[in-house]
């Protein structure tokens, strides 16, 4: 718990020296962070600097080599009852979606289905979800059929529906059409203002973070070099490979 302005704040994740070593390669290098509930948090740096790795980390899709991932106050680890219960929770959400090949309305309501939520209050959920993503008329399509900014709109809402402390995004409008990202970032706001839950969002579009995001972080070769408030690591870097990047020296 954290004191912020008079109010309690709970904090939803933590990680502490988190590592995860391939062979020689530190692909995420004791990378420590607390995510708050209301926190959007982006993380920027190189390709191949370990943004999805670490995501895979905090996911349980792989045991860390070191270090721990703490998720609403309980240490997890890659067991079958803590992944069950991890995901659960967590929501990751990446650039190429997979759909099921039915209708649009069954992929959305399919994870409240699964936690055996009666048919008016799916159909109510879903029919909330399509309007505020703007699916409302695909509802009956088959969601293979959508273009890339439906689909990644609909896996969005099958994302968020079963109301997830914290959400992952990685790189999720990457390749899409202003439009669809600024119904993606409304979306991703709305979320959050949920009040209990949080997101975390691999960019590379330093826009992007600014819009979005309170609080940032830049890795490199695995490390957090450098997190804060996003306005203070564009407006004033501590770090010179920060500076380097925000200037725009430093090539993505
Ligand atoms: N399963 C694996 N086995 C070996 N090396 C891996 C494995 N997964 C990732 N790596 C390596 O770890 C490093 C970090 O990879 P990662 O995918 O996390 O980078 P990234 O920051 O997400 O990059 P990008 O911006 O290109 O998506 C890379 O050097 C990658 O080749
Ligand atoms: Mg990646």
């Amino acid at each position: 718990m954290v004191a912020r302005e008079g109010t309690t704040v709970n904090e939803i994740l933590r990680t502490e020296g988190l590592t995860k070593e391939y062979g020689k390669k530190v692909a995420v290098s004791d990378v420590s962070i607390s995510v708050n509930e209301g926190d959007v948090i982006g993380i920027m740096g190189p390709s191949g600097s370990g943004k999805s790795t670490f995501f895979r980390l905090i996911n349980m899709l792989e045991p860390p080599t070191k270090g721990t991932v703490v998720l609403d106050g309980k240490e997890i680890s890659t067991s079958d009852s803590d992944v069950h219960m991890t995901r659960r929770k967590m929501a990751l959400v990446l650039q190429k979606p997979a759909a099921m090949n039915r209708s649009v309305f069954n992929n959305i309501a399919f994870g409240l289905q699964l936690r055996g939520i009666e048919d008016e209050e799916v159909e109510r959920r879903v029919t909330d979800y399509l309007g505020r993503l703007g699916l409302a008329e695909s509802k009956e399509r088959n969601a293979r059929s959508l273009s890339g900014g439906e689909m990644q709109r609909m896996c969005f809402a099958r994302s968020v529906i079963v109301e997830p402390k914290l959400i992952l995004l990685d790189e999720f409008t990457a390749n899409l059409d202003p439009q669809n990202i600024s119904i993606l970032e409304n979306a991703v706001r709305d979320f959050v203002k949920r009040g209990d839950a949080a997101a975390m969002i691999i960019t590379h579009n330093p826009f992007q973070a600014k819009r979005l995001c309170d609080r940032s972080v830049l890795m490199m070769d695995g490390e957090f070099i450098e997190q804060g408030e996003t306005s203070k690591i564009f407006s004033s870097p501590s770090d010179e490979r920060t500076k380097a990047f925000v200037s725009g020296e430093m090539v993505f």
